[in-house]
Parts: C-alpha cells; sequence; structure tokens
C-alpha cells in the first residue's frame, strides 16, 4: 500500500501544502503574504488572518498537483511549533478537522526539525551522523543529527536570528522586507570593506544582536559627514555585513565539525539561498573534507514539503497526535 502524507505549514507568514507519496514530493505549494512589506516585518495579526484565507485554496491547489484526492491521504502532517500562535493555530485547526472527517492519523511536526529532515525531500541525501547549521529569520543553530527523529542542538543564538540580522540592516538601510535576497544581490556587486566587528562568543552559540547596534552608530555618524552615504556606498555596505553574517557562521559551523569530528555538513533554513553562504560552505568543504549539502531553494525558506517529510518519518515510526493537541509557541528540536 502506498503511504501518501499531506503536509500542512503555518508557522509564520506563509501558507503551504505539499503532497509527499511513499518519500517523494508530489507537490509543495506556497502561498506568501506581500502585505507584511509595508510594515518591515511580519504583523502576527495579519499572517493569522492570511493564513485563515490561505489555506484552504493552498491545500486544494497541492492535492490538484499532485493529482491525488483526499480518499487517497494516509495522513496529515502539520506544525505544531515553534512558530507565531496566531499563524500555528490555523494549520493546526485545519489538520485536526481533516483528519478527523477523514479518519486518518495526525502527526504533529517541529518547524526546526522539519527545516533539517528538507534535506531528504530530494536525493543526495546527507548520510547520518551529520550536521546541520539551522538559519532562518526566527532561528539560528547547529545541530547533530543521530537520524531523522534524533537530533541534538549544540549550539544556538542567544538574541537575534542571523536571518533578523539580514532583515533588521536592511531596515536601517532603508530596504524592504525581508530584506536578505536584497542584501545578497547587493553584495554581490560591493567590497566588504567596512570592518564591522564579529561578534565574540564563546562555544557554539551566537550573537547578532551586537552587529546590529554597531551598524547603527556607524551608519548614524557616517550620515552626520555625509547625508548620502547609505546611496553612495549601498553596495559596500551590505557585502561588509554579509561577510561579517558569513564568517560568524562559518567560524562555529568549522568549530562544531572539528569538535565533533563529522565531515558530513548540511545547511537549511532561508538564509541558506544566501549565495555568500553557499560558497563559503562550499569552498570549507573542498579545503576541510566535508561532504556538503544544501536543499534547492523551494526546500530551504519554509514550506509543507519538509513538514510532509518529517511526518512520514515519524507516521513510519506510528507517532500520532490525538485531537486535543494544541500549538507550541516554543518548542525545541
Ligand atoms: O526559513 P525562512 O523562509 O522563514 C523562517 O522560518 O524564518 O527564512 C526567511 C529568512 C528571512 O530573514 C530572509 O531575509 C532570509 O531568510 N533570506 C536570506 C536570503 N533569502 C532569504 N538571507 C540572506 N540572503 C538570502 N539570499
Ligand atoms: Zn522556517
Amino acid at each position: 500500500m502506498q503511504t501518501t502524507i499531506l503536509g500542512i505549514e503555518s508557522s509564520c507568514d506563509d501558507t503551504s501544502a505539499a503532497i509527499l507519496r511513499d518519500g517523494a514530493v508530489l507537490s509543495n505549494l506556497v502561498a506568501g503574504q506581500e502585505a507584511h512589506k509595508l510594515y518591515g516585518g511580519v504583523v502576527p495579526e495579519v499572517a493569522s488572518r492570511a493564513h485563515q484565507v490561505h489555506i484552504v485554496p493552498v491545500v486544494d491547489a497541492a492535492l490538484k498537483k499532485a493529482g491525488v484526492g483526499l480518499e487517497e491521504l494516509s495522513a496529515v502532517a502539520f506544525t505544531r511549533g515553534p512558530g507565531l500562535a496566531g499563524s500555528l493555530i490555523v494549520g493546526v485547526s485545519f489538520a485536526k478537522a481533516l483528519a478527523l472527517s477523514l479518519d486518518i492519523p495526525l502527526v504533529e511536526v517541529n518547524h526546526m526539525q522539519a527545516h533539517v529532515l528538507a534535506h531528504f525531500a530530494e536525493p543526495p541525501y546527507p548520510a547520518f551522523p551529520f550536521l546541520c547549521l539551522t538559519v532562518s529569520g526566527g532561528h539560528t543553530q547547529i545541530v547533530r543529527v543521530k537520524d531523522p527523529l534524533n537530533m541534538e542542538v549544540l549550539g544556538h543564538t542567544l538574541d537575534d536570528a542571523a536571518g533578523e540580522a539580514f532583515d533588521k540592516t536592511g531596515k536601517l538601510l532603508g530596504l524592504d522586507y525581508p530584506a536578505g535576497p536584497l542584501i545578497d544581490k547587493l553584495a554581490r556587486q560591493g567590497t566588504p570593506r567596512f570592518p564591522f566587528p564579529r561578534p565574540q562568543i564563546p562555544g557554539l552559540d551566537f550573537s547578532f544582536s551586537g552587529l546590529k547596534t554597531a551598524i547603527l552608530y556607524f551608519l548614524r555618524q557616517a550620515l552626520e559627514k555625509d547625508p548620502e552615504f547609505i546611496r553612495n556606498n549601498l553596495a559596500d555596505i551590505c557585502a561588509s555585513v554579509q561577510q561579517i553574517i558569513v564568517n560568524t557562521l562559518m567560524d562555529k559551523l568549522e568549530k562544531a565539525a572539528a569538535e565533533t569530528g563529522i565531515r558530513e555538513i548540511a545547511v537549511a533554513g532561508g538564509v541558506s539561498a544566501n549565495s555568500g553562504l553557499r560558497s563559503a560552505v562550499e569552498s570549507a568543504g573542498k579545503r576541510l573534507g566535508w561532504n556538503t549539502y544544501i536543499p534547492k531553494l523551494e526546500y530551504c525558506t519554509d514550506n509543507a514539503g519538509m513538514i510532509a517529510v518529517a511526518g512520514y518519518y515519524k507516521y513510519l515510526k506510528g507517532e500520532f497526535s490525538g485531537q486535543d493537541v494544541g500549538p507550541l509557541v516554543r518548542w525545541s528540536v
């Protein structure tokens, strides 16, 4: 018998649905929310209402694209957390109602675990144990992955996430939200000539809030002397910011690889779309003899494909949730 999983993701501002059959992704659709650009960040209330509008059409479209009928579903997998309460509740309620009406199992998924398991949406797959640097708008962590459902956090951010560092710097520079992709594009045309301080945090933890403050003071001073400073130096500022963030991530990743002796190295989450980070991982891989894995872009940013993959592993182990399950705003892997 085939196993067909519907995955639902609604932890932040993207509503997504995916169909996975026997481990292969048949469809993976995302409805984004442009409205947050107006506010320079995700507004929880706006996100929650948009999820309510998008969830039924997105699930419908994912089923149609996969050519799968509701009666063929084996289980519904959904993001239980971590994420925004008002966003999570929409996906959780939808998944519960659908599983109940179809009388099929309900499978709760940890969003951060799913970012890591996005590496199993398509081959080549990392071999166990591997290290995964998960870098997104909400999270930055390095985990040791012993098997699909057994992960250990080796280091995490003490304040802002790497994506947040990109987005908040972008706001200071007058760039639209989310600024990460724009900074990446501008950085390619610039030279990293501004020496922003590298965060000095012991062990494998990260901190990015000091960098944001340093950039704020640097820009204030520069703008006093030259009101056109940002406009005249935008590409170089972006290249400098990107270099510091990428170097900080790479320092810790190399340290984790050296300390654990693991050479299977994966990167996941929205920031893994960054061209500077991608090339830094590849060149460290060549230098240090790593096998490196970065998923296709559609599996890097928030998507239900990764939720369905994680749900599939749990389904095979019979790890189901009851109808009393609710969202978990905070939930470690
Ligand atoms: O994983 P994701 O889609 O959502 C969260 O779970 O947060 O990640 C979104 C984050 C945003 O902060 C965005 O600015 C960042 O990923 N991002 C990038 C790039 N593409 C997306 N950051 C730097 N360079 C990029 N090319
Ligand atoms: Zn995410």
